[in-house]
């Protein structure tokens, strides 16, 4: 059986075994090595790594290869001898334990006045876990699809709560037609959900102002990561902006006001989709901050642009995880 050495960027060298027929994801994750990945179908590219030695096959894939002898998709990869892979992340962001799953009844659906569609659920007491929504703000859950093996990625929109409510906020396109269709089929049943997901959280140590950037479906989050300051009563400076359609009409007001009342020190921008003049001229507002940018790769590459103009030292960018809701939601229509 090939046995895979995967090296982190950190040099800690990870070895398993993995039968040819299975990827060299799932054959980590049966090692207990649970690397980053989100669709597990080749699709949202999370899970790129390069084989720096040994014969490989690369199973059908829509996400691009990343640049370079040897890129792969981990879930796409199975080996066909030894392999030597060089992982993109460190140690420390490799799960060591199984990621838990949950199940959650289907609760409210609200469309907001942005035509943005809410699904809230709850999660039902199980065991360890209690009923609570234990979670970091910016976290994502993975919901099934029911009657599919197919896991959406969706970033929590609320904060963490003892009552055990997951609020998801699904943009104004074709998935939200699919995610309101099923869920006015199905609500009060009990979908099963695995997570949290993803290391894009806040540094609440911190003392830097914050930047918090969020477009399209990177909105959950950055509502999240502000409800949770608005729990914890940070007075820390915060500066949200927000790409919307129209920058001079009000967008998620609803929710921004209360939090505006909690956070005296939040300031709130809208920035048209594709105005890197506009972006930037906000980014500059805030020196030496922490920024975490959410949301189409074109927003994450202008922010990463215009923070290098602005001669931000690098680091202080958090990106979050490409979670793909469009691209997930073409393959889930497709068996809908
Ligand atoms: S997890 Fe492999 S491409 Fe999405």
């Amino acid at each position: 059986m090939p046995e895979i050495a995967a090296i982190t960027r950190d040099g800690i060298r990870l070895t398993f075994p993995c039968p040819g027929a299975i990827s060299v994801l799932d054959a980590a994750e049966e090692a207990g090595y649970y690397l980053p990945c989100v669709c597990r179908h080749g699709r949202c590219g999370t899970c790129h790594a390069h084989v720096l030695s040994g014969a490989y096959e690369l199973a059908p894939h829509e996400a691009k290869l990343p640049p370079g002898p040897g890129g792969v998709l981990l879930c796409r990869c199975r080996p066909l001898e030894d392999l030597v892979v060089a992982l993109p992340c460190r140690d420390a962001q490799i799960g060591r334990r199984q990621v838990p799953e949950r199940h959650a009844t289907l609760g409210a659906i609200a469309t907001s006045p942005e035509g943005w569609t809410s699904l809230t659920l709850h999660l039902c007491p199980e065991g360890a876990f209690g009923a609570e929504a234990d979670f970091a703000a910016g976290q994502y859950m993975e919901l099934r699809l029911p009657g599919t093996d197919t896991w959406l990625p969706l970033c929590m929109a609320n904060a963490p709560n003892e009552d055990g409510a997951l609020e998801f906020l699904l943009p104004p396109q074709a998935d939200v037609e699919w995610a309101a269709g099923l869920a006015a089929a199905r609500q009060g049943t009990k979908l099963q959900l695995r997570g949290p997901l993803g290391d894009f959280i806040l540094d609440e140590k911190s003392p830097r102002p914050r930047c918090l950037l969020g477009g399209g479906a990177g909105v959950a989050p950055v509502l999240a990561m502000l409800s949770q300051l608005a729990v914890m009563r940070d007075r820390i400076r915060v500066h949200c902006i927000l790409e919307a359609a129209h920058s001079d009409r009000p967008f998620f007001e609803r929710r921004l006001a209360p939090l505006r009342g909690a956070l005296p020190q939040l300031t709130v921008a809208l920035v048209p989709a594709g105005e890197a003049a506009a972006l930037q001229t906000e980014l500059a507002r805030l020196q030496a901050a922490d920024f975490y940018a959410a949301g189409p790769a074109p927003l994450k590459e202008a922010v990463k642009a215009a923070l290098q103009a602005l001669n931000n030292p690098p680091g202080r960018l958090r990106l979050a995880p490409a979670l793909s809701v469009e691209t997930a939601v073409a393959g889930v229509l497709a068996q809908v």
